[in-house]
């Protein structure tokens, strides 16, 4: 049976395998996947056994190995080196490719909760890692009109810049003064903390923001952030990350089989978990 696993510390209640294994059984092809709690420092050494192992398709990658798998690549796609990381993996003939689905997982999710053009729109991110830099790589890759980046620390905030020189962005700190006057002239607020994880709140409000603007929070469980909660309070439409997180591993999935299936039985699936969750 062919089988593709994901790799990650800590998976504790992953949704991926959900994902997956709906997708093969869909796809109407005999297959499993597999999470694989890595311990840190030991990514490579894992990643050699794998290689060993009969009918493994690929492997998708996670906290905190998004980075470090990218040096274990024989071949990336391009913007693998511009994103600088890693999320999908496909076991080639004897060689291992990297890719990164996240931004399209993020554009396909964005699209079908808001649906506006993203073209000449002013953005907001807040954070600098792995997940906003396929956020930043998504939205220039749609030519909106401004990316600013809001980050805590000012050494990060040079690094950032010299580290994606294809990005025109604008950091600022993370600060509600500054996080404020950028929201005033903001149409997509785009959260890429772990902030709102434990159901921590924004240190900032969403009060500057235009009705019209648009939040969407990569967090996905909680299902319902602080963040979110106080954009609908106010009229302002806000998603979740949870299709993101679908629309990234259907990406991958067609990596390694070449198939796409019908998103709609595994979005159901996850709105039970949702409101399973949430009950
Ligand atoms: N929906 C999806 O499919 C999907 C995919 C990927 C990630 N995510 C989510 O996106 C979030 C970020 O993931 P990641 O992989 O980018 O993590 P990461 O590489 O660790 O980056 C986290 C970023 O948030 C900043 N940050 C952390 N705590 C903060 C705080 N209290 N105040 C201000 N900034 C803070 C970090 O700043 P420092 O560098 O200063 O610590 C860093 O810039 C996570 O919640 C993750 O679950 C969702």
């Amino acid at each position: 049976m062919r089988w593709a696993a994901l790799l990650g510390n800590p998976l504790g209640h992953t949704l991926s395998p959900l994902i997956h294994n709906t997708a093969f059984q869909l796809a109407g092809l005999e297959g499993t996947y597999i999470p694989i709690q890595v311990v840190e420092g030991y990514l490579e050494e894992v990643v050699t056994g794998l290689c060993f192992m009969d009918n493994l398709l690929g492997f998708n990658v996670t906290i905190p190995f998004k980075e470090a798998a990218r040096r274990l690549m024989d071949i990336s796609s391009p913007e693998v080196d511009l994103i600088g990381a890693v999320n999908t993996v496909k076991r080639g003939e004897h060689k291992l490719i990297g890719y990164n689905t996240d931004w399209t997982g993020f554009l396909s999710a964005l699209d079908e909760a808001w649906g506006a053009p993203l073209e000449g729109k002013k953005t907001l991110v807040l954070g600098g890692g792995g997940a906003a830099r396929a956020v930043i790589y998504a939205l220039h890759q749609q030519k909106v009109a401004a990316i600013r980046v809001a980050m805590r620390s000012q050494a990060k905030r040079e690094m950032l810049k010299d580290e994606i020189p294809w990005a025109s962005i604008e950091t600022i700190p993370f600060t509600p003064e500054a996080i404020e006057e950028a929201l005033s002239e903001t149409d997509l607020l785009v959260n890429a903390t772990p902030i709102g994880l434990k159901g921590e709140a924004m240190p900032f409000s969403l009060a500057p923001m235009g009705k019209k603007a648009f939040v969407m929070d990569l967090i996905y469980n909680p299902p319902r952030t602080p963040l979110i909660r106080e954009a609908r309070e106010m009229g302002i439409k806000a998603s979740n990350g949870l299709a993101m997180l679908m629309y990234q591993a259907l990406e991958a999935f067609y990596i390694w089989t070449g198939r796409r299936p019908d998103p709609g039985p595994i979005k159901e699936a996850l709105q039970k978990w949702e409101r399973e969750r949430e009950a």
